[in-house]
């Protein structure tokens, strides 16, 4: 483990990961790196470089991707793990998870979620804040569970999906992979094909 971790994307999200790594105590310097130069400081967290900067640091640094999209963060963790850099998980000291759970590298727990029993997270989550997963659930690389969703027991989220924002899944459902589900959608059936799907119940729109 280094002693400084550098998060790639210094946006909104950028800055809810700073916070929590900050949060975990667990490397001396935070900075970011991000091609916007625009791109702002944040509570002490300074923007050191661009993406293409990361190389300066591989060998001294931990880093994190802390961009919402979900196929550019898997474009650019897939790049960092192909280079084999050091990429870390990020966890909130106020969050829950149970035994027998596993989180893969390259996501985050954002503060107040639950993760429940024996339930599988991929890398390069977004598992945002107040969200909660209950017991049993696998959940593919590259998902982003939004604010205030909830997952019930034994549902699967395949890879690169986006759960929206107050959104409920309903126990044992299949998310298929690259699905997009609307905020305060409630889904209460398997969903076979790739697409965007919104409403109570989910209906696809695209
Ligand atoms: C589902 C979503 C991605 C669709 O966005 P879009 O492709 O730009 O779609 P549009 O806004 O053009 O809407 C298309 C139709 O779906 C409807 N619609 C869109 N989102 C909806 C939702 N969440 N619930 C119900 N209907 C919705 C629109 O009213 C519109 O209906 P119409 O054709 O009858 O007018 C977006 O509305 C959404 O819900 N995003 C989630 C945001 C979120 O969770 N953010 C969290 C970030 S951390």
């Amino acid at each position: 483990m280094s002693s400084k971790l550098i998060i790639i994307g210094a946006g909104g999200h950028g800055k809810v990961v700073a916070d929590i790594a900050l949060k975990m105590n667990r490397w001396e310097s935070v900075s970011f790196l991000d091609d916007n130069e625009m791109a702002k400081p944040f509570s002490g967290v300074e923007v050191v470089g661009e993406i293409k900067d990361s190389a300066k640091y591989k060998h001294e640094a931990d880093f994190f991707v802390a961009i919402g999209n979900n196929s550019r963060r898997a474009q650019i963790l897939e790049d960092l793990f192909r280079q084999e850099y050091s990429v870390a998980k990020l966890i909130h000291p106020s969050c829950i998870l149970g035994l027998d759970v596993t989180i893969e590298v390259g996501t985050v727990i954002m503060a107040g979620v639950v993760v429940n029993s024996s339930t599988r997270v991929g890398k390069g989550c977004i598992l945002n804040t107040h969200c909660n997963v209950d017991h049993d659930n696998i959940i593919e690389d590259y998902v982003h569970i939004s604010p205030g969703v909830n997952l019930a027991g034994t549902v699967f989220v395949g890879r690169s999906s986006w759960i929206g924002v107050g959104s409920s899944i309903s126990n044992g459902v299949k998310i298929n992979c690259d699905c997009i589900i609307g905020a305060g959608a409630v889904v209460i059936n398997d969903l076979i094909e790739s697409g965007t799907y919104v409403g109570v119940p989910a209906k696809k729109i695209g």
